[in-house]
């Protein structure tokens, strides 16, 4: 700790922009992450930059929640309801198996297809997860990269115009909307039973506390509301072709021992495709929300 007149200061964290627009690498090791004496700063990082790595840190299942816990409320039930009215478990004391391997995770492996589009996590929330930890058990040889898009940068670059007129539109998100463009051969159960899973409306452009504005895009986005449907389908495709050119994203390469953590209030994420009989596996930490998707007055 360094000190100045007997105030003690937080340690400086090193940290290294893996893009100029989006994603950083901090220069911690493994006693000082689980230690949380840098949460603070990993956290305003966080906000700041959208997604941030450590690399060679290989935590265990505790050591991830350990980390979890310095950063916010890690989740350990979940308020997304099954098509029974069950609460989904968020896996094994907050740790999920992030897997196509339904061996592995059952609940969850006939969902994560649709982890392959851009997304954001819970948007059928009214308050949705502030951040997700992500840290690899088995990687794929083929494919599996993890990709990250900015978008509050996104929109603070379209015209003060534009910006104006989006801040007054809402978008209903649905399961149907998520998945059906990842499986269009889907049978008439499946569809029926996405189509049951409770839908959210959310304002198009997130207020944060911050004072950061960001667009809330999903695949889950299905329409704005009071909009012609055809005029609302090019607007959304639109803004999604906007938000995710190669300026606003960060690709992840896995490697062995990383652990990844977004801001989920203000990107997007998407894996790349990856050999389903690979046993990719990687364990997830979610944190809650801490405020509600608010448009901006
Ligand atoms: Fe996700």
């Amino acid at each position: 700790m360094g000190q100045t007149g007997g105030i003690s200061e937080p340690e400086a964290l090193e940290t290294v922009a893996l893009t100029p627009r989006i994603g950083s690498q901090v220069m911690v090791d493994k006693e000082a992450l689980l230690s949380g004496r840098h949460a603070a700063q990993i956290r305003a990082l966080l906000i700041q930059r959208g997604a941030v790595v450590v690399r060679g840190v290989a935590l265990d299942d505790e050591d991830l929640r350990t980390v979890a816990r310095t950063l916010g409320d890690l989740r350990i039930g979940s308020a997304r309801r099954g098509a029974d009215g069950a609460i989904l478990s968020e896996g094994d004391g907050g740790v999920l198996r992030v897997t196509l391997d339904e061996r592995r995770n059952p609940e969850y492996a006939r969902f994560l297809f649709g982890n392959q589009l851009w997304h954001m996590d819970g948007t059928y929330e009214e308050v949705p997860p502030f951040a997700t930890l992500l840290a690899p058990v088995r990687l794929s040889q083929r494919g599996g990269d993890t990709l990250f898009a900015n978008t509050a940068a996104a929109f603070a670059d379209l015209p003060e115009e534009e910006q104006r007129g989006l801040e007054k539109l809402r978008v209903v998100h649905t399961m149907q909307a998520a998945l059906f463009p990842a499986k269009r051969d889907c049978t008439v159960e499946e569809f029926a039973l996405w189509s049951s899973y409770p839908q959210r409306s959310h304002p198009l452009v997130w207020q944060h506390r911050s004072g950061v504005r960001s667009l809330v895009l999903s695949t889950s986005g299905a329409y704005v509301e009071g909009m012609e449907p055809a005029e609302s389908h090019d607007l959304l495709q639109r803004l999604m072709i906007h938000a995710t050119q190669d300026r606003y994203v960060y690709r992840h390469k896995w490697q062995p021992g990383d652990l990844a953590i977004w801001d989920n209030t203000a990107t997007m994420h998407r894996v790349e495709p990856f050999d389903r009989d690979s046993g990719r596996e990687l364990h997830r930490c979610t944190l809650n929300g801490e405020e509600p998707v608010t448009a901006p007055i």
